[in-house]
């Protein structure tokens, strides 16, 4: 059994010129792309071995982000299955003059814990504490649910 603060990621990242479209607001991609990196830690955290991207769940994108702010993306594991983890990242963004932070997004992602022959292994439980721990592992589990039956059809 784990605690979900030993999979706890935040991390930082600079918006730059290169990351942004013509509007000066940092690229869908580019964030998709630091939530899977975001989520990756927290997920080698836990499982303490290789891991792939199973899913990643719909996401939106609630606010810009823009050229000069500071993204903010923060990570744990939401529920272990059995070789299989949901972590949930939340996307801030930072506005460097100001202070002032905005949720720019969410999302959940699966994991799967790979054995040295690259087949699915089985991985702690985690142990929720915190309220909000409890209502996390709460809801994931009802969405893995959901996934599997979407997987089984
Ligand atoms: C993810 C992967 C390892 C699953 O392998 P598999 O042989 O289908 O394994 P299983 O059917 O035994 O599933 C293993 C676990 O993954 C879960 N799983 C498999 N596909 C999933 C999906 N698309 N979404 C969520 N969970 C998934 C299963 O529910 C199971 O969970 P559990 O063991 O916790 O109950 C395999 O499909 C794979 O390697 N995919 C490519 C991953 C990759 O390269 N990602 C990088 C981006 S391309």
């Amino acid at each position: 059994m784990k605690k979900v603060s030993d999979s706890s990621v935040i991390m930082h990242e600079l918006v730059l010129p290169n990351d942004t479209n013509i509007l000066g607001n940092v690229l869908g991609g580019r964030v998709m792309h630091l939530i899977d990196i975001c989520a990756a830690m927290s997920a080698y955290k836990h499982a303490r071995s290789p891991v792939v991207t199973a899913s990643i769940d719909h996401l939106n994108f609630l606010s810009p982000a823009n050229k000069g702010d500071i993204l903010i993306l923060k990570s744990s594991v939401n529920y272990v299955s059995s070789t299989s983890m949901e972590i949930g990242v939340k996307v801030e963004s930072e506005n460097t003059l100001t202070g002032n932070i905005k949720h720019t997004a969410s999302a959940h992602l699966t994991f799967v814990a790979l054995d040295d022959e690259g087949k699915p292994k089985k991985i702690s439980k985690i142990e929720p504490l915190s309220d909000i721990e409890h209502a996390r592992y709460k809801s994931a589990m009802k969405r893995v649910e959901t996934r599997k039956k979407e997987l089984s059809k």
